[in-house]
């Protein structure tokens, strides 16, 4: 017996309305649009200045429901991937569910950083494979705007606020869904990209507020090397173990942390630019949303369409890297 897999059948996007520029920035820390924009490949970001992650994530939610044209009451799961939850408890996906009014669900959060999308993707799948559950959320949100030190040069200029969501459900079409994935993650990484304030190891005190310990620390060099040779060796690992070629891959929907890094992994899969998702340049690094939202405006623009292969790659603090190979089966979007 073949088993069943799981496919996204829809997606869905909410990002703020206000953007925060490479100008913006010239203005509040010794930095240059240039600098920024050759370093990262990023031009503005969007900033979520009232309200907290539970709004990106259940807007983006709404969103994908929308365009699957079901209501909240028919999901059974929901799966919230964020370093940004709006509390340590309850969950992000228990204050979403009563949002949206998905009466029968239940749900848990993922903290795997950059990789939560891909991370949270996979659980969400085991479920519908398994039979238990037969429509699952998952989705990708995080307010950094709320962890992120905008004195600190180097690593404000590279996050904003967003959210994406994917519905997971049975796979109707036997070559198509999630077909295969590799996860990975090194706690050596630890040291590089953190956020050590505010847990069990240093609880919130005084100290820890005046030593910056609730903002992101990240050493950017140590895990720019790092993400290069990760996201592009587990890209390039999938595609060689499911026999693939550049040419057999329409879409690589890498995380957005630095147009340089997507580059390494492109070149390593063989795959030329005008196949690559790239939007970093509009929202920066929305650490779990950079996929689900690539993978949102790709198909409300018509250009990711039913049959496409695509391969999904991330690599982040952790640090947790993978990369997921499906086929495309949603809908085309219905474009005006
Ligand atoms: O998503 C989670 C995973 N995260 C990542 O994948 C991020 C990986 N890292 C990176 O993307 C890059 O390392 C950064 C974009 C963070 C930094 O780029 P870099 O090319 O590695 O720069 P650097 O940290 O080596 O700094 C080069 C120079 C330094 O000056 P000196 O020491 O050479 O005089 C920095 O002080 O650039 C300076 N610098 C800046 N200059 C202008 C650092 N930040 C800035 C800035 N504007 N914003």
């Amino acid at each position: 017996m073949t088993k069943t897999r799981a496919t996204i059948t829809a997606v869905g996007h909410w990002v703020p309305e206000e953007r925060l520029t490479n100008a913006d920035f010239e203005k509040m820390v010794d930095t240059t649009d240039e600098w920024i924009r050759t370093r990262t490949g990023i031009s503005e970001r969007r900033i979520l200045r009232k309200g907290a992650t539970s709004d990106l994530a259940a807007n983006a939610i709404q969103a994908t429901l929308k365009n699957r044209g079901i209501s909240a009451s028919e999901i059974d799961l929901i799966i919230v991937a964020t370093v940004t939850p709006d509390m340590f408890f309850p969950c992000t996906a228990c204050l979403v569910q009563e949002r949206i009014g998905a009466k029968k669900a239940w749900g848990f959060d993922v903290s795997a950083a950059c990789s939560g999308f891909p991370f949270a993707l996979v659980t969400g799948a085991q479920f519908i494979e398994n039979g238990t559950c037969k429509k699952v959320i998952v989705v990708g949100a995080d307010k950094m705007s709320s962890i992120t030190d905008y004195t600190d040069r180097a690593n404000c200029i590279l996050f904003g606020d967003a959210g994406g969501a994917v519905l997971l459900e049975p796979c109707e079409d036997p070559s198509g869904g999630i077909i295969d994935h590799i996860l990975r993650c090194d706690g050596s990484g630890e040291k590089a990209l953190n956020m050590r304030g505010g847990g069990s190891l240093n609880p919130p005190t005084h100290e820890t507020v005046d030593k910056k310990m609730h903002y992101i620390f990240q050493d950017g060099k140590t895990v720019f090397k790092a993400a290069v040779v990760g996201m592009a060796d587990v890209s390039g690992e999938i595609m060689e173990r499911n026999k693939l070629q550049g040419k057999d891959v329409d879409w690589l929907v890498p995380h957005q942390a630095n147009l340089r890094i997507i580059d390494a992994t492109s070149d390593r899969m063989g795959l030329d630019r005008s196949k690559v998702m790239i939007n970093i340049d509009r929202y920066g690094n929305t650490t779990a949303a950079t996929i689900p939202l690539c993978l949102s405006e790709w198909w409300q623009a018509g250009k990711l369409r039913k049959g496409q292969t695509i391969v999904m790659a991330s690599f982040g603090a952790g640090y947790t890297w993978g990369a997921v190979l499906a086929r495309w089966t949603a809908e085309n979007a219905q474009r005006g």
